[in-house]
This record gives C-alpha cells, sequence and structure tokens, in this order.
C-alpha cells in the first residue's frame, strides 16, 4: 500500500503547541518503526482568517478530501468573538466535518490506571476501561425538519423534529460494527425504540446490518436511559456503543467524564470509505484552543496524541502500533509524569507540554 497521507492543522490557542509533540511522535514512526507518513500541514481557524481572511481556505478543504487522515489540533480564540458568524474560527471545523461528510463520531472512553483515583466513579469501576460511543452526527433532531418556534393558537410552541433514513441508520451502523472487529467484537445500539418511531427503525436496521454482515459481531440492543444507568453502574460491560446524534451528545460527555480530564481526550470522525477502502476520516482532541493556558508550555498534549493513535488504528489499520502509543502514554502516567491539569496530589512538579511529548517518546523507545 502507498505511503500513508496526512493533513496536519495545528490551528489556533494551545493547538500548535500539542501538536508539535504529535509529529514527533509520528516522526517517531519513520525513524525507529520504518513507517513514514507523507505529512502535509495547513492552517484552520483563526489561524487560517489571519492568513486568508477565511477560516478554511478552498485549497485545504481539497486537500482534507484527498488524504488518508486529517489530524486537527484546536480552533477558536476571545481575538475572533466579534467576526461575523460566518467568518469564525469554528466554521472551518463545521466546513471540514460537512464537506467531508462525518457522519460517525467517535468518542472513546478510556481510563489509565494512573488516573484511576481521578474518576468520581470507584476505581475498581473504572480501572482499566476501554470503551467507545460511536455517535450519529449529521442527522436525527439537530437537523431533521419541520423546526422552529411557531404561533399556535394565543401561544408559542418549540418543534424538533427526529428523524432517520434507513440509509442514515444503515451507514453509521456499519461504522460501529466495523469499529467493533478491530476492538472487543461487541456492539450495543442504544435508542428508545420503546416511545419512539425512529428508535423502532433505528433497533430494526441495525439487526438487519447485522445479520447480513456483522454477524460475528455480538450485538444487543438497549434503551438509552437504561443504558445511562448501566454506563454508570458497570461501563466496562460495553465495548462499542452506537446511538443517535442526541442521545451520543449526552452519553458521550457522561463517558468521557468517567475518566477524567480534558486534557486527557481523543476523538474521530469518520464518514464514508474512501477508493482505498479507508475511510474519511477527521481526528481531533475533545478539548478547544485553551486561551487560558496559550503560550505557557502547559497544555496536556495526550489528548491530542491519542488522537493520532486512533488514525493508527482506525484509519491505517495498525493497532498493534496504536497500543504501542497507548502502552507509552500509560508508562509516563505510572511513572508520575503530569502536566499541570493532572495534578491532584500536592508536591508533584508538573512537566512541560514539550517534557510530557519527550517523555512519551522515550517511552516508546
Ligand atoms: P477549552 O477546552 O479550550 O478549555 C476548557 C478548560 O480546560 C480551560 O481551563 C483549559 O485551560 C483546559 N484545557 C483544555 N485543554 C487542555 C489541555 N490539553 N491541557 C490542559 N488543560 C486544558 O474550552 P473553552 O475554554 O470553552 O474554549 C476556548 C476556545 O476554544 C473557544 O474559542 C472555543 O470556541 C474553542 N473550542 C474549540 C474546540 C475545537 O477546536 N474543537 C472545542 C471546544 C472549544
Ligand atoms: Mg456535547
Amino acid at each position: 500500500m502507498s505511503t500513508p497521507s496526512l493533513l496536519i492543522l495545528p490551528g489556533d490557542g494551545i493547538g500548535p503547541e500539542v501538536m508539535a509533540e504529535v509529529v514527533k511522535v509520528i516522526d517517531w514512526f519513520g525513524a525507529k518503526r520504518d513507517l513514514p507518513f507523507e505529512v502535509s500541514e495547513d492552517l484552520v481557524g483563526g489561524a487560517a482568517y489571519d492568513k486568508h481572511g477565511t477560516p478554511l481556505h478552498d485549497d485545504t478543504m481539497a486537500r482534507a478530501q484527498e488524504v488518508d487522515a486529517v489530524l486537527l489540533g484546536a480552533v477558536g480564540g476571545p481575538k475572533y468573538d466579534d467576526l461575523d458568524f460566518s467568518l469564525k474560527p469554528e466554521r472551518g471545523l463545521l466546513r471540514l466535518r460537512k464537506e467531508m461528510d462525518l457522519f460517525a463520531n467517535l468518542r472513546p472512553a478510556q481510563c489509565f490506571d494512573a488516573l484511576a483515583d481521578f474518576s468520581s466513579l470507584k476505581r475498581d469501576v473504572v480501572a482499566g476501561l476501554d470503551i467507545m460511543i460511536v455517535r450519529e452526527l449529521t442527522s436525527g433532531i439537530y437537523f431533521g425538519e419541520p423546526r422552529g418556534i411557531f404561533k399556535e393558537g394565543n401561544e408559542r410552541v418549540g418543534v424538533n423534529t427526529q428523524r432517520y433514513t434507513e440509509s442514515e441508520i444503515e451507514r453509521v451502523a456499519r461504522s460501529a460494527f466495523e469499529l467493533a472487529r478491530k476492538r472487543g467484537n461487541k456492539v450495543c445500539s442504544m435508542e428508545k425504540a420503546n416511545v419512539m418511531e425512529s428508535g423502532i427503525l433505528w433497533r430494526e436496521v441495525v439487526q438487519k446490518v447485522h445479520d447480513a454482515d456483522y454477524a460475528d459481531v455480538e450485538l444487543s440492543h438497549m434503551y438509552a436511559d437504561a443504558g445511562a444507568m448501566q454506563l454508570c453502574r458497570w461501563p466496562k460491560q460495553f465495548d462499542v456503543i452506537v446511538t443517535d446524534n442526541l442521545f451520543g451528545d449526552i452519553l458521550s460527555d457522561a463517558a468521557a467524564m468517567l475518566t477524567g480530564s480534558l486534557g486527557m481526550l481523543p476523538s474521530a470522525s469518520l464518514g464514508a470509505p474512501m477508493e482505498n477502502g479507508r475511510p474519511k476520516a477527521l481526528y481531533e482532541p475533545v478539548h478547544g484552543s485553551a486561551p487560558d493556558i496559550a503560550g505557557q508550555g502547559k497544555a496536556n498534549p495526550i489528548a491530542c496524541i491519542l488522537s493520532f493513535a486512533m488514525a493508527l488504528r482506525y484509519s491505517f489499520d495498525l493497532g498493534e502500533e496504536a497500543t504501542r502509543v497507548e502502552k507509552a502514554v500509560e508508562k509516563v502516567l505510572a511513572d508520575g509524569k503530569r502536566t499541570a491539569d493532572l495534578l491532584g496530589e500536592d508536591g508533584i512538579e508538573p512537566v512541560s507540554t514539550s517534557e510530557m511529548g519527550d517523555a512519551i517518546l522515550a517511552a516508546l523507545d
């Protein structure tokens, strides 16, 4: 297979700081594992606005459509708060998601042993946790028509519409089953088929896709409210959870917090398979540009480094190499290295962004 290609978009604030550490890891794979990547770098968000007057240049958009995976840092900052809505840094990210048609949002909740005491749940419940929530991202109640606030008699009514077509359900179900095969081979689908027709169709289509093409993957169905309870009670029962846009929004945020800091959380958004069989893909940390700590070398690069690990696993089928990165992060944390956001106990001196990156490189060796 040809050299895998990556487009790197560091963005604003701490984006470039954390991305610099990811670039070290990418270079390490070329030098030490004979796994070179063809890397190009470009601007997004405020950085693109400053240079081109738009948060995403057409050439950058075109490049994003060509590469095997896009890796994004973060966008935004107070400097851009007064810009017209269409020029805001966030619009650059939204354009990428929309034009690449990234319909499956992957949010892992993974708990590193060294940070298990950070969780609001008991250590026993979260230690070693590794689950993945797949949220449908481009349809459902956030997009369905009719929507609006209407006049009805002498009062107003707020309306949103949950709407899913069979093909929208089918494609996100396929993404979930494909992921499960690269993980624990188990999918739990969540909806409210007891009270919503869109949920009835969801359940039926997920089951049909399973029976036709993924019978080797273990499939279960759960009502989303019961699923929320189970996520808090015993999250380790899950491997991959697939759900709609609204339930996924809530469940993925809740699941993420089982494991602690924003500085640790990676994500991916996947679209349809390209000609080479790889899905269109954008990998990014969950956090934003953190203007309060930007430029101070305090940012935790782990969320962005783990986003690259997700790219290794889900875009390039390099699951073992992804695990290698995750193990290196685990080791560094076990050794007591902490960026400022991970400090709990007194007495530990925080390491800087680049010291954390260097420690992860050393652990990779
Ligand atoms: P934020 O995620 O940037 O920061 C929230 C808090 O978490 C801050 O105290 C920050 O210092 C801390 N934090 C975040 N990432 C960290 C890391 N890697 N290491 C250590 N500490 C970290 O969210 P906020 O403050 O609401 O938004 C700031 C800007 O970022 C805004 O312009 C917002 O629009 C943008 N944003 C961009 C996102 C993206 O690019 N995907 C997502 C969320 C916000
Ligand atoms: Mg949310």
